[in-house]
């Protein structure tokens, strides 16, 4: 039967519900109405049909990603799914390709997504670009961090403390590669608390938000066990925001034994409690990142202003075929392009240069694996310093 992608309707919405859970839960949760029309809208979701019947779907988010310091617009692929008897013949394939031209047209100049399936995106252009740096540590190991300096108040999160919230999350995210800037739709829900399923806090000082902290429960094991926390954000402005909302956690213990919370190895944490308590919670997860049009992202991320470099690149990507051919690109003053023609020397394919655009790969390292080829060590250096900079990771699961 022929397959026809199309974007989702109102009545669709149990059904693509339906599907999502036959896919990802192991026992499916109701659908509930309030918290599906929170979600992305009906224009940012895509359905495969065959008949009348729904066979496949996925939903992009509206986001942007800071990178050198500027926001660059990015389309968040999530809940990709299939039903079972319809895998194996192209689906998500399909659902994929529709989705890179539909971020092309509304100026989504690169995409990211939490890989089940490294294979299923690496085969469409997404690569591997950064980290989800999540661990998971003993809540007793908080017990004694020092209490904050000055004066911090710690109270739940109110409605009215939205748009600080989301004041605060770019303000914290803005200089961190990689980390999300979220759009209009993102939803309240994740920045105040799930009311009846999460709980959130805000940090104040001085009148002024300077924290916020989104955490879940999950049920112990069994009924002598303990209940274990996810933190679902921890924003902070400073030490003293930071180590107060940590006691709301720290304060849990010995009802709850392990907290899992995302923290990259540069804040205060693992100096705090001692990088041996520290362990990188099972799920292991990365983010992977495509170039949905690679002249606009190159122009749309900031570089360091010392760094000028011309490297004349031969893109291949065979799924946004506007990609593909010989590039040139300059880099100067903080600004990049990426320009149609020249000598096309240095080849790869755009997953790669996804990669090395993040701040992820190391082009020396992938030269040495064969993934880029015909670069000499001069356009190696250049690669280098274009894209040199910090480890990228987020803080947002989506
Ligand atoms: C992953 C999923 C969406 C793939 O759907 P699909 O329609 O079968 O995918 P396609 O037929 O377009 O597959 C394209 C390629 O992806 C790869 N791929 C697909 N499913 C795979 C799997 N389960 N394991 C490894 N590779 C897989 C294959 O390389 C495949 O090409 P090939 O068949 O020529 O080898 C589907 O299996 C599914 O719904 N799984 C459960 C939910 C899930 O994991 N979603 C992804 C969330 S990030």
């Amino acid at each position: 039967m022929a397959l026809q992608v199309r974007t989702a309707r109102d009545d669709d919405r149990q059904a693509l519900h339906d599907l999502s859970q036959l896919a990802f839960a192991a026992r499916p949760a109701p659908y509930d109405d309030a918290n599906d029309r929170g979600a992305n809208p009906l224009d940012r979701r895509l359905l495969a049909t065959e008949g009348e019947r729904i066979v496949g779907r996925l939903a992009v988010w509206e986001l942007g990603q800071w990178f050198g310091g500027r926001r660059v617009p990015m389309g968040g692929v999530s809940g990709v799914a299939v039903a079972p008897d319809a895998r194996g013949r192209g689906v998500a394939s399909t659902l994929v390709h529709e989705a890179i031209r539909a971020m092309r047209d509304r100026g989504e100049v690169v995409s990211s997504l939490y890989p089940m399936n490294h294979t299923l995106y690496r085969r469409n252009g997404w690569e591997v670009a950064g980290s989800y740096p999540e661990q998971r540590l003993d809540l007793r190991a908080l017990t004694p961090l020092p209490r904050p300096d000055g004066q911090v108040d710690v109270r739940p999160t109110t409605e009215a403390d939205l748009p600080a919230i989301r004041e605060l999350h770019e303000a914290v995210s803005r200089e961190e590669p990689g980390n999300l800037s979220h759009g209009p739709e993102f939803g309240a829900r994740r920045l105040l608390g799930h009311p009846g399923i999460q709980e959130g806090y805000v940090a104040e000082a001085n009148g002024r938000l300077t924290g916020l902290l989104v955490a879940s429960r999950t049920d112990p094991a069994d009924d002598r066990g303990f209940y274990t926390i996810t933190v679902l954000q921890l924003l902070a402005v400073d030490l003293a925001s930071e180590l107060a909302l940590l006691r709301v956690l720290a304060a849990q213990y010995p009802v709850a034994g392990t907290v899992t919370l995302v923290t990259p190895p540069q804040s205060a944490l693992p100096m705090l409690v001692g990088e041996r308590d520290l362990r990188p919670a099972d799920r292991g997860w990365c983010w992977m990142t495509r170039l949905v049009d690679a002249a606009g992202a190159i122009a749309a991320r900031g570089y360091a202003p010392d760094v000028t470099a011309e490297v004349h690149l031969h893109l291949d990507d065979p799924v946004a075929r506007w990609n593909t051919g010989p590039h040139v690109l300059r880099v100067k003053d903080g600004a990049g392009h990426l320009e149609p023609g020249g000598r096309g020397d240095v080849r790869l394919g755009i997953g790669r240069l996804a990669s090395l655009y993040t701040g992820w790969a190391s082009p020396h390292r992938l030269a040495r694996l064969g993934l880029v080829t015909g670069a000499d060590a001069a356009d190696l250096a250049a690669l280098d310093r274009v894209f040199a900079g910090r480890l990228p990771w987020s803080r947002d699961f989506f």
